[in-house]
């Protein structure tokens, strides 16, 4: 397992800069934004990912360093077969068409959540993918597939488990490195679309100290510009991790 570092907003006060060091993005709305258009919710998602290398690019061109996408939750197996099919062709069809020049731009790929779900060919691409880009430095895009938060904290609970049979107390400096996002800060900035103000079971570990944004735009009509606003309402926030306002303030 590679480990760079324990970064943990609990353990320690981590540095705040003006530049979020991750963003972490629930892409919802896809559906109604399909029905709002007269169209089929294939088509919402379609163009939902369409806005991905929109968002991807501008990230990159802020200097963000890490930036996670939720794209289909450990729930949304209970969606209609054909929707669920419709979403893993898309899967593929981006992994095929955007890792090359996301590795051109010195884009690092990570998928996480349980992959063993997926069909042999989509696994297959995500490894090539991941392997491919694995050195990359740029920016971080992890997509999260078939994750669930509290798949998360069990899979890093269960692995610790293995590798330290016998050990009776497990510790959070312990069970970090095991999580998903270990090798990630935790998000600085997390971003819903769609309106709903819910976590839905992504980051429930890594958004202890998150500031949430949430905006009724929905993810196809999300583009730069509404990320610059989402960062211009971060830089606005007191991020006090515990503390006093009036100890933020001294000297
Ligand atoms: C988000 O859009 C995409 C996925 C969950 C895969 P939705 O499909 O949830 O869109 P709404 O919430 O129905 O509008
Ligand atoms: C959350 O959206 C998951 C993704 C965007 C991938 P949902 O649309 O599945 O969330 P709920 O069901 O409205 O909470
Ligand atoms: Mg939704």
């Amino acid at each position: 397992m590679t480990f760079k570092g324990f970064f943990s907003s609990t353990a320690g006060i981590p540095e705040v800069s003006d530049v979020p060091r991750h963003i972490a993005v629930i892409m919802d709305g896809n559906g109604r934004w399909a029905k709002k258009h007269r169209l089929p919710r294939v088509a919402g998602h379609t163009r939902g990912v369409g806005r991905v290398n929109e968002i991807v690019e501008a990230c990159v061109r802020l200097g963000v360093g890490h930036l996670t996408l939720f794209a289909f939750s450990s729930e949304n197996w209970r969606r209609p077969e054909d929707e669920v099919s419709k979403l893993m062709e898309l899967f593929v069809q981006a992994l095929e068409r955007e890792v090359a020049s996301m590795h051109r731009h010195g884009i690092r790929l990570r998928i996480i959540g349980d992959k063993s779900r997926f069909h042999a060919r989509l696994q297959h691409l995500i490894h090539e993918a991941e392997h491919l880009t694995a050195c990359n430095e740029r920016m971080t895009l992890t997509v999260a597939a078939n994750y669930g938060g509290r798949w998360d904290i069990l899979q890093a609970v269960n692995a610790w488990l293995e590798d330290h049979a016998g050990n009776q107390v497990i510790t959070e400096e312990a069970l970090t490195p095991y999580l998903s996002m270990a090798d990630a800060p935790e998000p600085d900035l997390f971003i819903r679309t769609g309106g709903e103000q819910r976590i839905s079971n992504f980051l429930l570990w890594q958004l202890a100290y998150t500031e949430l944004y949430f905006t009724p735009t929905l993810w196809p009509d999300f583009d730069a510009a509404e990320l610059d606003r989402a960062i211009a309402w971060y830089r606005q926030r007191e991020r006090r991790f515990g503390r006093t306002s009036e100890q933020l303030h001294v000297g």
